[in-house]
């Protein structure tokens, strides 16, 4: 018999991804998927925690083994209480979409959303516009993400566009740094011969929403358009881009290495999105 008791289970390593509601999260697919690629013995679940309940969560998510855990809608930036340590760039979106949890216990969050968007346009279009600013639609969290992600690159400016100009403002404000300008929404056309990059951050072409109205006759002919939209992977905005020659990137990639990145912080294997994740990933999607 090994030494170990049979009951001793400490070579488990799991994780979660806690939300509400949480149903269809593609999640557990990816990570599972990787953990089998690493050898990795474990299992990733999805957690409904409603709103009342993200304390209780927290207090058992050590005693309940998990190695760390995915926050998603809402709970992003109530998490925040109940950490230990916040890592500067989570500090600065105000929001954490990853928690690790030590042996000891203690919890550190971070967040891999923006990592997760540039990593993907870059590993799908290596050579996109570096000297045009990027114009970023929509001012929510993922919209935040977007920006922090992108002012690490190169880009002269990015510029933001919502339906709510206050909250592309206040982005702008608390992160641009000056290479931040707003847009009207109602100008976002107009906006658009100036972009190198278009990344849409809102709901907007999303299943059961409108799509986004963005007149793209005057794009230049490198220009790449960006939807972090991935049900369906693809939306009447990157139909529409393709239809003038403009290359495209779908929002299936973003959630893919934003898990990456939470993979690595967990288990320390670094983890990417192969065809074979791809094709089993859009069998899932309508
Ligand atoms: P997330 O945190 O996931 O980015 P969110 O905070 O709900 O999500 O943001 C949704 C984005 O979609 C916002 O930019 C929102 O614009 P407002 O800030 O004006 O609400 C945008 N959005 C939603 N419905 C829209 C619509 N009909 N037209 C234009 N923008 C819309």
């Amino acid at each position: 018999m090994s030494k170990k008791s049979v009951m001793d289970n400490s070579f488990l390593k799991n994780a979660a991804v806690i939300g509400f509601p949480i149903t269809q999260s593609l999640s557990p697919l990816i990570h599972e998927h990787w953990m089998e690629e690493v050898g990795i013995v474990g299992s990733y679940s999805a957690v409904e925690v409603d709103p009342g309940a993200l304390a209780d969560f927290v207090k058992s998510a050590h005693a309940k083994g998990l190695s760390g855990f995915n926050v998603t809608v809402p709970h992003k930036t109530e998490i925040l209480q109940y950490l230990d340590t916040v890592a500067p760039l989570a500090r600065q979106m105000g929001a954490v979409n990853t928690v690790k949890i030590s042996a000891d216990g203690k919890l550190s969050g971070f967040n891999t959303d923006g990592i997760g968007l540039v990593n993907h346009l870059k590993a799908s279009v290596p050579a996109f516009p570096l000297d045009k600013p990027a114009l970023i639609l929509g001012a929510g969290g993922a919209a935040r993400a977007a920006a922090l992600g992108l002012l690490t690159e190169k880009l002269p400016m990015v510029m933001i566009a919502n339906r709510t100009r206050e909250k592309a403002e206040k982005i702008a404000i608390e992160i641009g740094r000056g290479r931040m300008t707003v847009v009207d929404w109602d100008e976002r056309n107009a906006a658009v011969a100036a972009a190198g990059l278009i990344v849409n951050t809102t709901v907007l072409g999303m299943t059961g929403q409108h799509p986004l109205v963005l007149d793209l006759t005057h794009a230049a002919k490198d220009t790449v358009v960006y939807d972090i939209v991935y049900k369906p992977l693809e939306t009447d905005l990157l139909k529409n881009a393709k239809s003038f020659g403009l290359r495209t990137v779908d929002g299936l990639g973003m959630l893919v290495l934003q898990g990456a990145a939470a993979f690595k912080i967990w288990f320390g294997h670094d983890v990417g999105f192969t065809a074979d994740l791809r094709a089993k990933l859009e069998a899932q999607l309508p």
